[in-house]
């Protein structure tokens, strides 16, 4: 996929970015949202895609958000510069359109562009929420819902049409996909106060540094008024870990992981409460844990 032919201006960092790991989480639910015996080619096709799209996302997240780590290595923005980082973004996702685009399916292409739309608007709403410490948990999970729910719905979406479930399978699919990139999100910003890089990959307190207000964040200064002005700190400037302390000791951290909880078991509910056209559900539902023992 990202052999030679190409500029290496954009391939060797595509290929470093790629190479680096991750959890895989999106492609293993296009796999889980098929019957097992569905031929593999097209699957695989649409799993490619799905990633290349999140790793070209990340690269230009990573730009956004001036992050220096990513899956435990320098990003793309900090390693070879803000240019390099758009143009390697940019690559990624061509190859993601082109690698959907072999399995010759309109509905996974529609997809996987309805995901891309929604993070990009996703994207504009977390702009105008930065640093908005008068931030309600509503507005917060929309940005989830369109930054991140978006794309794990695809992934199960593109599963489900590429084995051409029904339209209402789909869409079950999708719902549960979307719900569980929703959790998935919350306890990324659990894990942003609380995860240390060898745990993450990546900086702890970048959101606090880059003006982005989570949920724990939200409980927190709900019960802890006095936080907002160390929150301003950091975004000034000021060493995060100790801030991060501070919301690690309020109840925001709990309550969140309660949110995201529920969002759990109601996805796993709503799953199970109508065909799904041989998907896997038993692996589904691992996935559900997996995204709950992340932050047991
Ligand atoms: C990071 O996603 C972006 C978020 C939606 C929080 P992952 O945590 O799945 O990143 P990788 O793919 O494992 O590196
Ligand atoms: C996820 O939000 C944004 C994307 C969907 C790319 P974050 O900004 O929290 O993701 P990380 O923490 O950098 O992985
Ligand atoms: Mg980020
Ligand atoms: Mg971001
Ligand atoms: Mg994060």
């Amino acid at each position: 996929l990202l052999g030679d032919g190409w500029s290496e201006a954009v391939a060797d960092p595509g290929r470093r970015s790629l190479a680096a790991g991750g959890k895989r989480l999106r492609p293993l639910l296009v796999f889980c949202a098929a019957p097992a015996d569905h031929p593999a080619e097209d699957l695989i096709a649409g799993a490619a895609a799905v990633e290349l799209l999140h790793v070209a996302t990340l690269v230009h997240d990573d730009l956004i958000d001036g992050a220096r780590l990513r899956r435990g290595e320098p990003t793309v923005a900090h390693r070879f510069g803000p240019e390099r980082a758009v143009e390697t973004g940019d690559f990624l996702f061509s190859l993601a359109v082109r690698e959907l685009r072999r399995t010759g399916s309109a509905d996974a292409v529609r997809a996987l562009a309805q995901a891309s739309l929604d993070r990009s608007r996703g994207e504009g709403v977390a702009g105008e929420q930065s640093d908005d410490l008068s931030l309600r948990e509503d507005a917060y999970t929309t940005r989830c819902r369109l930054k991140s729910g978006a794309l794990f719905a695809a992934a199960c979406e593109i599963g489900a049409c590429l084995s051409a479930a029904s339209d209402g399978e789909a869409a079950r699919l999708g719902a549960f996909g979307s719900a569980i990139g929703v959790a998935f999100q919350l306890f990324d910003d659990i894990l942003d106060l609380t995860g240390s890089p060898e745990q993450t990959g990546k900086a702890r307190g970048g959101d606090l540094r880059d003006g982005t207000i989570t949920l724990p964040v939200i409980f927190a200064l709900a019960e802890d008024p006095g936080l907002a002005e160390d929150v301003r700190a950091v975004r000034g400037g000021a060493d995060a870990d100790a801030t991060c302390e501070r919301i690690a000791r309020s109840t925001g951290i709990a309550r969140t992981r309660e949110r995201a909880l529920g969002i759990v078991a109601d996805a796993r509910a709503a799953l199970d409460a109508g065909p799904v056209h041989g998907a896997d559900r038993a692996a589904l539902h691992q996935i559900a844990e997996a995204v709950i023992d992340r932050h047991a």
